[in-house]
Protein backbone atom coordinates (compact mmCIF):
# COMPACT_ATOMS: atom_id res chain seq x y z
CA UNK A 1 0.00 0.00 0.00
CA UNK A 2 1.18 3.60 -0.78
CA UNK A 3 -1.68 5.79 0.11
CA UNK A 4 -0.61 8.91 -2.64
CA UNK A 5 -2.63 9.07 -5.90
CA UNK A 6 -5.09 11.35 -8.00
CA UNK A 7 -8.33 11.27 -7.01
CA UNK A 8 -10.72 13.73 -9.88
CA UNK A 9 -7.38 15.52 -10.49
CA UNK A 10 -6.28 16.19 -7.26
CA UNK A 11 -3.40 14.39 -5.54
CA UNK A 12 -5.08 12.66 -2.30
CA UNK A 13 -3.37 11.29 0.74
CA UNK A 14 -5.64 8.34 1.84
CA UNK A 15 -9.05 10.43 1.43
CA UNK A 16 -7.71 13.93 1.86
CA UNK A 17 -7.02 16.27 -0.80
CA UNK A 18 -3.31 17.29 -0.26
CA UNK A 19 -4.62 20.99 -2.01
CA UNK A 20 -7.01 21.55 0.93
CA UNK A 21 -4.16 20.43 3.33
CA UNK A 22 -1.81 23.07 2.35
CA UNK A 23 -4.16 25.78 1.87
CA UNK A 24 -5.30 25.06 5.06
CA UNK A 25 -1.57 24.06 7.44
CA UNK A 26 0.15 26.80 5.14
CA UNK A 27 3.47 24.66 3.18
CA UNK A 28 6.10 23.63 3.88
CA UNK A 29 4.00 20.75 5.08
CA UNK A 30 4.74 17.50 6.10
CA UNK A 31 1.82 14.58 5.35
CA UNK A 32 1.51 11.29 6.74
CA UNK A 33 -0.66 8.33 5.66
CA UNK A 34 -1.04 6.68 8.89
CA UNK A 35 -2.82 3.76 6.47
CA UNK A 36 0.30 3.21 4.95
CA UNK A 37 2.26 3.01 8.35
CA UNK A 38 -0.14 0.35 9.88
CA UNK A 39 0.07 -1.41 6.51
CA UNK A 40 3.85 -1.45 6.23
CA UNK A 41 4.03 -2.54 9.88
CA UNK A 42 1.85 -5.40 9.42
CA UNK A 43 3.25 -6.74 6.08
CA UNK A 44 6.61 -6.47 7.58
CA UNK A 45 4.99 -8.74 10.74
CA UNK A 46 2.98 -11.22 8.08
CA UNK A 47 6.71 -11.76 6.02
CA UNK A 48 8.09 -12.71 9.64
CA UNK A 49 5.50 -14.94 10.44
CA UNK A 50 7.63 -18.10 10.17
CA UNK A 51 9.75 -17.03 12.84
CA UNK A 52 9.89 -15.80 16.58
CA UNK A 53 10.40 -12.19 16.54
CA UNK A 54 9.32 -8.84 17.08
CA UNK A 55 9.94 -5.15 15.61
CA UNK A 56 11.51 -2.49 16.58
CA UNK A 57 10.88 0.32 14.98
CA UNK A 58 13.88 2.84 14.28
CA UNK A 59 12.55 6.06 15.88
CA UNK A 60 15.32 8.02 13.85
CA UNK A 61 13.27 8.17 11.10
CA UNK A 62 10.30 9.69 12.20
CA UNK A 63 9.90 10.14 15.68
CA UNK A 64 6.57 12.51 15.93
CA UNK A 65 4.76 11.01 18.41
CA UNK A 66 1.46 10.66 16.89
CA UNK A 67 3.46 7.93 14.47
CA UNK A 68 5.61 6.49 17.69
CA UNK A 69 1.52 6.38 19.34
CA UNK A 70 -0.04 4.57 15.50
CA UNK A 71 2.88 2.16 16.14
CA UNK A 72 3.05 1.54 19.59
CA UNK A 73 -0.93 0.73 19.47
CA UNK A 74 -0.03 -2.20 16.34
CA UNK A 75 2.38 -3.52 19.21
CA UNK A 76 6.08 -2.01 18.31
CA UNK A 77 8.83 -1.94 20.37
CA UNK A 78 10.90 0.88 19.18
CA UNK A 79 14.65 1.31 18.62
CA UNK A 80 16.14 4.34 20.07
CA UNK A 81 19.60 6.29 19.77
CA UNK A 82 19.08 9.12 22.34
CA UNK A 83 17.85 9.92 25.72
CA UNK A 84 15.69 11.94 24.01
CA UNK A 85 14.13 9.31 21.72
CA UNK A 86 13.19 7.01 24.62
CA UNK A 87 11.46 10.23 26.25
CA UNK A 88 9.49 10.54 22.86
CA UNK A 89 8.82 6.35 23.02
CA UNK A 90 8.01 6.86 26.56
CA UNK A 91 5.53 9.75 25.80
CA UNK A 92 4.10 8.14 23.46
CA UNK A 93 2.82 5.10 25.31
CA UNK A 94 5.75 3.07 24.27
CA UNK A 95 6.74 0.03 26.43
CA UNK A 96 10.16 0.42 27.66
CA UNK A 97 10.83 -3.16 28.37
CA UNK A 98 10.66 -3.36 24.23
CA UNK A 99 13.39 -1.14 23.51
CA UNK A 100 16.68 -1.15 22.35
CA UNK A 101 19.33 1.73 22.20
CA UNK A 102 22.18 1.81 19.75
CA UNK A 103 24.55 4.09 19.12
CA UNK A 104 28.11 4.47 19.43
CA UNK A 105 28.34 7.22 21.83
CA UNK A 106 25.78 6.94 24.52
CA UNK A 107 26.46 9.30 27.90
CA UNK A 108 26.27 8.69 31.42
CA UNK A 109 22.48 10.41 31.79
CA UNK A 110 21.61 8.30 29.20
CA UNK A 111 22.67 4.75 30.32
CA UNK A 112 21.62 6.04 33.60
CA UNK A 113 17.83 7.11 32.15
CA UNK A 114 17.70 3.59 30.00
CA UNK A 115 18.51 1.65 33.82
CA UNK A 116 16.20 3.40 35.31
CA UNK A 117 12.80 2.91 33.21
CA UNK A 118 14.30 -0.98 32.15
CA UNK A 119 14.92 -0.83 28.71
CA UNK A 120 15.09 -4.12 27.07
CA UNK A 121 19.11 -4.35 25.64
CA UNK A 122 21.58 -1.67 25.04
CA UNK A 123 22.95 -2.37 21.76
CA UNK A 124 26.73 -1.75 22.50
CA UNK A 125 29.07 -1.00 20.17
CA UNK A 126 32.48 -0.90 21.90
CA UNK A 127 34.34 -2.97 24.63
CA UNK A 128 35.11 -0.01 26.19
CA UNK A 129 31.45 0.82 25.91
CA UNK A 130 30.42 -2.48 27.88
CA UNK A 131 32.55 -1.90 30.37
CA UNK A 132 31.44 1.69 31.14
CA UNK A 133 28.15 0.21 31.15
CA UNK A 134 29.04 -2.19 33.33
CA UNK A 135 29.98 0.86 35.62
CA UNK A 136 27.22 2.61 35.65
CA UNK A 137 24.70 -0.15 36.28
CA UNK A 138 26.77 -1.42 39.30
CA UNK A 139 26.42 2.22 40.91
CA UNK A 140 23.22 2.01 40.31
CA UNK A 141 22.46 -1.60 41.77
CA UNK A 142 21.06 -2.76 38.76
CA UNK A 143 22.28 -4.92 35.90
CA UNK A 144 22.21 -3.90 32.76
CA UNK A 145 20.83 -6.25 29.96
CA UNK A 146 22.81 -5.84 26.49
CA UNK A 147 23.42 -7.01 23.22
CA UNK A 148 26.80 -6.35 21.26
CA UNK A 149 26.72 -5.26 17.95
CA UNK A 150 29.09 -7.03 15.36
CA UNK A 151 30.39 -5.55 12.63
CA UNK A 152 30.70 -8.60 10.03
CA UNK A 153 32.59 -6.68 7.31
CA UNK A 154 29.78 -6.99 4.42
CA UNK A 155 29.36 -4.22 2.00
CA UNK A 156 25.66 -3.57 2.06
CA UNK A 157 26.32 -2.01 -2.14
CA UNK A 158 24.61 1.15 -0.40
CA UNK A 159 25.39 5.54 -0.35
CA UNK A 160 28.61 5.59 1.23
CA UNK A 161 27.14 7.64 4.55
CA UNK A 162 24.68 4.94 5.11
CA UNK A 163 26.89 2.18 4.77
CA UNK A 164 27.91 0.80 8.02
CA UNK A 165 28.52 -2.76 8.02
CA UNK A 166 32.16 -2.28 6.82
CA UNK A 167 35.39 -2.96 8.95
CA UNK A 168 36.24 0.88 8.14
CA UNK A 169 32.67 1.90 9.57
CA UNK A 170 33.02 3.09 12.79
CA UNK A 171 30.07 0.60 13.82
CA UNK A 172 30.07 -2.19 15.69
CA UNK A 173 32.64 -4.96 17.36
CA UNK A 174 34.51 -6.46 14.50
CA UNK A 175 33.64 -10.25 13.69
CA UNK A 176 36.84 -12.31 15.39
CA UNK A 177 36.59 -10.13 18.45
CA UNK A 178 33.14 -11.11 19.24
CA UNK A 179 33.67 -14.81 20.98
CA UNK A 180 36.55 -13.38 23.36
CA UNK A 181 34.48 -10.37 23.90
CA UNK A 182 31.82 -12.10 25.47
CA UNK A 183 33.97 -14.62 27.29
CA UNK A 184 35.77 -11.94 29.05
CA UNK A 185 32.41 -9.96 29.65
CA UNK A 186 31.17 -12.93 31.41
CA UNK A 187 33.98 -13.36 33.85
CA UNK A 188 34.34 -9.42 34.31
CA UNK A 189 31.16 -7.86 33.86
CA UNK A 190 29.17 -8.86 36.87
CA UNK A 191 26.28 -6.00 36.19
CA UNK A 192 26.19 -6.79 32.42
CA UNK A 193 23.65 -9.73 31.28
CA UNK A 194 24.47 -10.34 27.55
CA UNK A 195 21.21 -11.58 26.10
CA UNK A 196 21.92 -10.95 22.42
CA UNK A 197 23.84 -9.87 19.39
CA UNK A 198 22.94 -7.22 17.01
CA UNK A 199 24.09 -5.89 13.49
CA UNK A 200 23.01 -3.48 10.78
CA UNK A 201 24.70 -3.12 7.64
CA UNK A 202 23.71 -0.10 6.54
CA UNK A 203 20.13 1.35 5.34
CA UNK A 204 18.17 1.80 1.45
CA UNK A 205 19.53 -1.63 0.75
CA UNK A 206 18.11 -2.82 -2.55
CA UNK A 207 19.04 -5.85 -2.67
CA UNK A 208 18.71 -9.18 -0.53
CA UNK A 209 22.31 -10.54 -1.16
CA UNK A 210 24.09 -8.00 1.25
CA UNK A 211 21.38 -9.40 3.96
CA UNK A 212 21.86 -12.80 3.01
CA UNK A 213 25.57 -12.32 3.13
CA UNK A 214 25.26 -11.41 6.67
CA UNK A 215 22.87 -13.55 8.20
CA UNK A 216 24.95 -16.44 6.74
CA UNK A 217 28.00 -15.31 7.72
CA UNK A 218 26.77 -14.65 11.47
CA UNK A 219 25.16 -17.54 11.98
CA UNK A 220 27.84 -19.92 13.25
CA UNK A 221 28.82 -16.80 15.75
CA UNK A 222 25.03 -16.81 16.83
CA UNK A 223 24.75 -20.36 17.74
CA UNK A 224 27.51 -20.43 19.29
CA UNK A 225 27.18 -17.41 21.76
CA UNK A 226 23.43 -19.44 21.98
CA UNK A 227 25.56 -22.18 23.10
CA UNK A 228 27.93 -20.74 25.34
CA UNK A 229 26.16 -17.69 26.54
CA UNK A 230 22.68 -18.63 26.98
CA UNK A 231 21.67 -15.68 24.47
CA UNK A 232 17.70 -15.39 23.38
CA UNK A 233 17.89 -12.79 21.01
CA UNK A 234 19.53 -11.39 17.56
CA UNK A 235 19.06 -8.15 15.90
CA UNK A 236 19.57 -8.17 12.20
CA UNK A 237 18.70 -4.45 12.00
CA UNK A 238 16.68 -2.82 9.81
CA UNK A 239 18.40 -1.26 6.20
CA UNK A 240 14.68 -2.86 4.15
CA UNK A 241 15.61 -0.22 0.97
CA UNK A 242 12.51 1.39 -0.63
CA UNK A 243 11.36 2.70 -4.05
CA UNK A 244 12.27 6.57 -4.19
CA UNK A 245 11.72 6.56 -8.27
CA UNK A 246 8.04 6.58 -9.91
CA UNK A 247 6.73 6.37 -6.57
CA UNK A 248 3.29 7.18 -7.76
CA UNK A 249 1.59 3.38 -7.36
CA UNK A 250 1.50 2.38 -10.73
CA UNK A 251 5.16 3.86 -11.23
CA UNK A 252 6.33 1.91 -8.81
CA UNK A 253 5.54 -1.42 -10.30
CA UNK A 254 7.24 -0.48 -13.21
CA UNK A 255 10.01 0.64 -11.67
CA UNK A 256 10.55 -3.33 -10.47
CA UNK A 257 9.66 -4.57 -13.48
CA UNK A 258 12.53 -2.62 -15.18
CA UNK A 259 15.32 -4.12 -12.82
CA UNK A 260 17.80 -6.07 -15.18
CA UNK A 261 16.80 -10.21 -15.31
CA UNK A 262 18.10 -12.09 -12.54
CA UNK A 263 18.12 -8.77 -10.38
CA UNK A 264 14.50 -9.55 -8.48
CA UNK A 265 13.12 -6.19 -6.21
CA UNK A 266 14.16 -6.29 -2.88
CA UNK A 267 9.93 -7.02 -1.48
CA UNK A 268 9.09 -7.62 1.96
CA UNK A 269 7.86 -10.70 1.08
CA UNK A 270 11.41 -11.56 -0.46
CA UNK A 271 12.73 -10.28 2.48
CA UNK A 272 10.63 -12.71 4.54
CA UNK A 273 10.92 -15.40 1.82
CA UNK A 274 14.42 -15.78 1.93
CA UNK A 275 15.37 -14.63 5.56
CA UNK A 276 12.96 -16.67 7.66
CA UNK A 277 13.99 -20.38 6.86
CA UNK A 278 17.71 -19.13 7.62
CA UNK A 279 16.67 -17.95 11.07
CA UNK A 280 13.80 -20.02 12.17
CA UNK A 281 15.73 -22.82 13.48
CA UNK A 282 18.15 -20.84 15.68
CA UNK A 283 16.08 -21.03 18.36
CA UNK A 284 16.42 -17.04 19.25
CA UNK A 285 13.95 -14.42 18.92
CA UNK A 286 14.78 -12.13 16.33
CA UNK A 287 14.87 -8.54 16.16
CA UNK A 288 14.19 -6.43 12.97
CA UNK A 289 14.78 -2.66 13.44
CA UNK A 290 13.34 -1.19 10.47
CA UNK A 291 12.95 2.80 9.85
CA UNK A 292 12.50 3.55 6.32
CA UNK A 293 10.52 0.73 5.55
CA UNK A 294 7.57 1.48 7.72
CA UNK A 295 7.83 5.35 7.12
CA UNK A 296 9.31 6.30 4.14
CA UNK A 297 6.87 5.93 1.29
CA UNK A 298 4.02 7.46 4.19
CA UNK A 299 5.07 10.53 3.85
CA UNK A 300 5.21 13.86 1.45
CA UNK A 301 6.43 17.33 2.07
CA UNK A 302 4.42 19.51 0.57
CA UNK A 303 5.57 23.04 -0.80
CA UNK A 304 4.57 25.69 -3.03
CA UNK A 305 6.54 27.37 -6.04
CA UNK A 306 7.46 30.88 -5.23
CA UNK A 307 8.91 31.97 -8.71
CA UNK A 308 9.91 30.92 -11.63
CA UNK A 309 14.08 32.07 -12.95
CA UNK A 310 14.77 31.20 -16.34
CA UNK A 311 18.79 31.87 -16.41
CA UNK A 312 21.10 31.70 -19.61
CA UNK A 313 22.17 27.60 -18.45
CA UNK A 314 19.15 26.54 -16.35
CA UNK A 315 15.07 27.15 -15.24
CA UNK A 316 14.99 27.24 -11.88
CA UNK A 317 11.74 26.77 -9.97
CA UNK A 318 12.16 28.25 -6.64
CA UNK A 319 10.08 26.53 -3.81
CA UNK A 320 9.69 27.76 -0.40
CA UNK A 321 10.52 24.44 1.30
CA UNK A 322 14.51 24.02 1.63
CA UNK A 323 17.54 21.73 2.45
CA UNK A 324 16.72 22.43 5.99
CA UNK A 325 13.39 20.65 5.66
CA UNK A 326 14.76 17.60 3.23
CA UNK A 327 18.05 17.50 3.50
CA UNK A 328 18.26 14.20 1.84
CA UNK A 329 18.98 15.19 -1.87
CA UNK A 330 21.49 17.67 -0.52
CA UNK A 331 23.51 14.99 1.74
CA UNK A 332 23.13 11.85 0.21
CA UNK A 333 22.26 12.34 -3.46
CA UNK A 334 18.56 11.37 -2.41
CA UNK A 335 16.07 11.43 -5.39
CA UNK A 336 12.24 12.55 -4.34
CA UNK A 337 9.98 12.29 -7.00
CA UNK A 338 8.21 15.75 -7.53
CA UNK A 339 4.71 15.57 -8.06
CA UNK A 340 2.19 18.53 -8.71
CA UNK A 341 -0.50 18.21 -6.30
CA UNK A 342 -3.10 19.12 -9.41
CA UNK A 343 -2.58 16.32 -12.06
CA UNK A 344 -1.14 17.89 -15.06
CA UNK A 345 -3.62 17.99 -17.52
CA UNK A 346 -0.80 16.96 -20.43
CA UNK A 347 2.51 14.68 -20.88
CA UNK A 348 4.82 17.92 -21.42
CA UNK A 349 7.71 18.16 -19.70
CA UNK A 350 10.61 20.93 -18.85
CA UNK A 351 13.84 20.73 -17.83
CA UNK A 352 14.36 22.08 -14.65
CA UNK A 353 16.43 22.53 -11.39
CA UNK A 354 13.42 22.48 -8.08
CA UNK A 355 15.44 24.74 -5.44
CA UNK A 356 14.88 25.81 -1.88
CA UNK A 357 15.64 29.46 -0.44
CA UNK A 358 18.96 28.24 1.58
CA UNK A 359 21.79 30.27 0.46
CA UNK A 360 23.78 27.16 -0.61
CA UNK A 361 24.72 26.04 -4.09
CA UNK A 362 23.43 22.06 -2.15
CA UNK A 363 20.14 23.41 -1.59
CA UNK A 364 17.94 21.41 -4.69
CA UNK A 365 15.44 19.12 -4.59
CA UNK A 366 15.86 17.91 -8.37
CA UNK A 367 19.05 18.60 -11.15
CA UNK A 368 17.94 18.98 -14.54
CA UNK A 369 15.11 16.78 -14.20
CA UNK A 370 12.05 16.48 -16.87
CA UNK A 371 8.82 17.67 -14.57
CA UNK A 372 5.44 19.09 -15.86
CA UNK A 373 5.58 22.85 -15.93
CA UNK A 374 4.07 23.90 -12.76
CA UNK A 375 3.96 27.85 -12.01
CA UNK A 376 4.47 30.50 -9.41
CA UNK A 377 1.35 29.54 -6.89
CA UNK A 378 1.14 25.59 -7.55
CA UNK A 379 1.98 23.70 -4.98
CA UNK A 380 4.03 19.94 -5.48
CA UNK A 381 4.65 17.04 -3.45
CA UNK A 382 7.91 15.74 -2.32
CA UNK A 383 7.46 12.19 -2.49
CA UNK A 384 8.60 9.70 -0.13
CA UNK A 385 9.58 12.16 2.27
CA UNK A 386 8.34 10.22 5.80
CA UNK A 387 11.92 8.85 6.65
CA UNK A 388 14.76 10.98 7.56
CA UNK A 389 12.85 14.07 5.98
CA UNK A 390 11.16 16.19 9.26
CA UNK A 391 13.17 13.83 11.64
CA UNK A 392 16.57 15.73 9.87
CA UNK A 393 14.91 19.24 9.37
CA UNK A 394 17.27 22.09 10.81
CA UNK A 395 16.61 26.14 11.88
CA UNK A 396 19.18 26.38 9.16
CA UNK A 397 18.92 30.21 7.91
CA UNK A 398 16.47 30.62 10.99
CA UNK A 399 13.83 29.05 8.98
CA UNK A 400 10.87 27.84 11.85
CA UNK A 401 10.68 23.70 11.59
CA UNK A 402 7.62 22.92 9.12
CA UNK A 403 4.20 21.63 10.55
CA UNK A 404 3.32 17.77 10.49
CA UNK A 405 -0.26 16.22 9.69
CA UNK A 406 -1.71 12.73 10.02
CA UNK A 407 -3.86 11.38 7.84
CA UNK A 408 -6.01 8.48 8.92
CA UNK A 409 -8.67 7.69 6.05
CA UNK A 410 -10.70 10.65 5.68
CA UNK A 411 -9.56 12.70 8.35
CA UNK A 412 -6.85 14.89 9.10
CA UNK A 413 -5.03 16.01 12.51
CA UNK A 414 -2.48 18.44 12.95
CA UNK A 415 0.09 16.57 15.07
CA UNK A 416 2.87 19.33 15.01
CA UNK A 417 1.95 23.04 14.45
CA UNK A 418 4.39 25.02 12.18
CA UNK A 419 7.04 26.76 14.40
CA UNK A 420 6.98 30.28 15.49
CA UNK A 421 9.25 33.00 15.62
CA UNK A 422 9.13 32.99 18.90
CA UNK A 423 10.21 29.30 19.36
CA UNK A 424 12.75 29.94 16.73
CA UNK A 425 14.86 32.19 20.06
CA UNK A 426 13.33 30.21 23.30
CA UNK A 427 16.60 29.79 25.63
CA UNK A 428 18.45 32.13 23.82
CA UNK A 429 20.06 35.56 26.14
N1 LIG B 1 19.30 0.20 13.23
C1 LIG B 1 20.43 0.92 13.31
C2 LIG B 1 21.46 0.53 14.27
C3 LIG B 1 20.61 2.04 12.47
O1 LIG B 1 21.73 2.74 12.53
C4 LIG B 1 19.59 2.40 11.54
C5 LIG B 1 19.74 3.56 10.67
C6 LIG B 1 18.42 1.60 11.52
C7 LIG B 1 18.32 0.51 12.38
C8 LIG B 1 17.27 1.92 10.60
O2 LIG B 1 17.64 1.80 9.26
P1 LIG B 1 16.53 1.86 8.11
O3 LIG B 1 15.64 0.65 8.26
O4 LIG B 1 15.77 3.13 8.26
O5 LIG B 1 17.33 1.82 6.86
N2 LIG B 1 19.48 9.58 7.07
C9 LIG B 1 19.78 8.53 6.12
C10 LIG B 1 19.63 7.15 6.74
C11 LIG B 1 20.47 6.97 7.96
C12 LIG B 1 20.27 5.62 8.61
C13 LIG B 1 20.93 5.56 9.94
N3 LIG B 1 20.76 4.33 10.66
C14 LIG B 1 18.90 8.71 4.90
O6 LIG B 1 18.10 9.64 4.86
O7 LIG B 1 19.04 7.97 3.94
Amino acid sequence: MHGFSYKQGSLHCEDVDLNELAATYGTPLYVYSGGTIIDHFRRLDEALSGVAHEIAYAVKANSNLSVLRLLAAQGAGFDIVSGGELFRVLKAGGNPAHCTFAGVGKTRAEITYALQQGIYSFNVESEEELRYLNQVAGELGVVAPAAVRVNPNIDAKTHKYISTGKSENKFGVDFEAIPDLYERASLDLPNINLRGLQMHIGSQLTSIAPFIEAVEKVTPLVRQLKQRHGIEFWSIGGGIGIVYQDSLESGAAAWWQDRPAGDQPLTIERYGMELVPRLKDLGLKILLEPGRYIVGNAGVLLTRCLYEKKGLAKTFKIVDAGMNDLIRPALYEGHHDIVPLIQPATDARVVVDVVGPICESGDFFCQGRALPDFQPGDCVALMSAGAYGFAMASNYNSRPLPAEVLVEGGTSRLVRRRQDLDALIEGEA
